[in-house]
């Protein structure tokens, strides 16, 4: 007659699983919040104490009700994307009692380069200035009407919208070219930017008139066989027109 004998090791290792079981089922039991699990994966009484919490933005169209005029000057302008609070801070108290709470206007110089000050990470065409440069010392709404701004006067300069392209430019073997080189840009573009758009280089034959053999022999320019070099790429494709490179530098 023969007894299987069960290894000591396992008994051991049977046990010490045993007793964690047991620990984690009384653990669960003692530590799982009371509502958990009621409504789905998560304590069903924090619905209860998020909706307590006090509301504390209204809205713009709240705002309309008694500043009509402000809200659609605001919808006429550059600065229809943003909303009422996005300046003045939640203003859902000033709404339950005007006269009493005010909130707060950013006057303050400091405020608007939050959005625009110069930072390559931003959008192309998003309007950006130096703080320090840029008519220094007074503040921006002594110039810029903050419900519908507007620059006083056209800006002149393509850097004043396009600041990454036009700094990535001047550093290259591009800089003595003028963005009018490779774009015609309609004045109405500098006031109406998205609805008028400036032309874009749509063939290679465009870089070619400067850099074929041929029409510019003799200039300063290098030149490449504009039959064979790039295997019928778009000249930009591999070369950033605003920053190019022959990759040897
Ligand atoms: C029920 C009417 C009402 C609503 C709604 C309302 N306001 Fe007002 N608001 C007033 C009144 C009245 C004043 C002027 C109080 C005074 O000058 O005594 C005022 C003043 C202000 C001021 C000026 C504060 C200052 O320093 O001069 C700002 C900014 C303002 N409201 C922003 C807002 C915003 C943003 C909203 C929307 C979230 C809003 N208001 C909604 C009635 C309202
Ligand atoms: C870009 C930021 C900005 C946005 C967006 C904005 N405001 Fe203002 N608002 C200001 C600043 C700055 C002032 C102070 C203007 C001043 O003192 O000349 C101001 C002033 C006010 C005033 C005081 C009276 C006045 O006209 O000078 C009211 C009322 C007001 N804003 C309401 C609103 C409402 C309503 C909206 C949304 C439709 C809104 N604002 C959106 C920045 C903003
Ligand atoms: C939350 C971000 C934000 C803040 C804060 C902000 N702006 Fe703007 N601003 C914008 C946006 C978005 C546009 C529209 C850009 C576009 O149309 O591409 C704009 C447009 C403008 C323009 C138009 C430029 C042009 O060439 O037509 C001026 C000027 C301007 N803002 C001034 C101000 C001033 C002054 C303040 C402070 C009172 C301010 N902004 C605060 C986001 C902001
Ligand atoms: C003394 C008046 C004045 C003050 C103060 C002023 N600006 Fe301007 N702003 C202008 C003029 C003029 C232009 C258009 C010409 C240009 O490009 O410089 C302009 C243009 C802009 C533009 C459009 C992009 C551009 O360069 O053309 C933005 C955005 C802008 N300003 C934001 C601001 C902000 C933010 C402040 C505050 C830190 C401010 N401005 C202070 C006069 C002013
Ligand atoms: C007032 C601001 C502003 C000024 C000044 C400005 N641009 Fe623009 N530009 C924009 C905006 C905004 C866009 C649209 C960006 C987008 O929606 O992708 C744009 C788009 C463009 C495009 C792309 C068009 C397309 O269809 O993809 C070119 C090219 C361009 N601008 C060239 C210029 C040149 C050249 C100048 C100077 C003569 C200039 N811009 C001055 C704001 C400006
Ligand atoms: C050597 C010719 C050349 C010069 C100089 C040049 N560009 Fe361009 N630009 C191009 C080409 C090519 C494209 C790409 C066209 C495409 O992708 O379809 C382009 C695209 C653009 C675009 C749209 C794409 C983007 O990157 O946002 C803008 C905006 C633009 N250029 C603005 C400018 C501005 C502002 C200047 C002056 C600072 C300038 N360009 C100078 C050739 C040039
Ligand atoms: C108006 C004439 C002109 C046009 C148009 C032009 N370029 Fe250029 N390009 C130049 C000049 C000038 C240089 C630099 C010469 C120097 O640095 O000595 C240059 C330099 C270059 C270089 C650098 C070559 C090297 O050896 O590193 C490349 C690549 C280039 N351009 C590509 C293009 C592309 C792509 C286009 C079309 C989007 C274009 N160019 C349009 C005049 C032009
Ligand atoms: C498939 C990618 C590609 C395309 C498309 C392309 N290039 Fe190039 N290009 C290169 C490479 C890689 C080099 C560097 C090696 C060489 O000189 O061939 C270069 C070099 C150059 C040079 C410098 C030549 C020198 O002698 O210094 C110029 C100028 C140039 N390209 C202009 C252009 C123009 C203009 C177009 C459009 C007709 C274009 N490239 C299309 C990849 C390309």
């Amino acid at each position: 007659m023969s007894r299987t004998v069960v290894p000591q090791q396992v008994v051991r290792l049977i046990t010490a699983f045993a007793v964690a079981t047991v620990v984690f089922v009384v653990a669960r039991q003692a530590f799982t919040a009371e509502t958990f699990g009621e409504l789905g994966h998560y304590r069903a009484a924090a619905i209860d104490s998020i909706v307590a919490r006090e509301i504390k933005y209204a809205g713009s169209q709240q705002c309309a009700i008694c500043h009509g005029p402000t809200y659609e000057r605001r919808l006429q302008g550059r600065h229809n994307g943003l909303t009422c609070e996005v300046c003045h801070g939640p203003a859902a108290s000033h709404v339950a009692s005007p006269v009493e709470i005010k909130p707060s206007a950013p006057r303050d110089r400091a405020f608007c380069p939050v959005c625009h000050s110069y930072s390559a990470a931003r959008p192309t065409g998003f309007p950006q200035i130096d703080p320090v440069a840029h008519n220094p010392l007074v503040p921006c709404i002594a110039c810029h009407d903050p419900h519908a701004p507007e620059p006083p006067s056209i800006p002149e300069e393509c850097s004043a919208c396009h600041g990454n392209i036009a700094r990535q430019k001047a550093v290259s073997r591009h800089a003595a070219l003028p963005c009018t080189t490779c774009h015609e840009a309609p004045e109405a573009h500098k006031v109406s930017p998205r609805s008028v758009r400036p032309t874009k280089p749509t063939e290679s034959s465009f870089c070619g008139t400067c850099h074929a053999q041929g029409p510019s022999e003799g200039l300063q320019i290098p030149q490449i066989d504009l039959s064979t070099h790039g295997q019928g790429y778009l000249c930009w494709q591999c070369h950033y027109a605003h920053h190019p490179s022959s990759g040897d530098q």
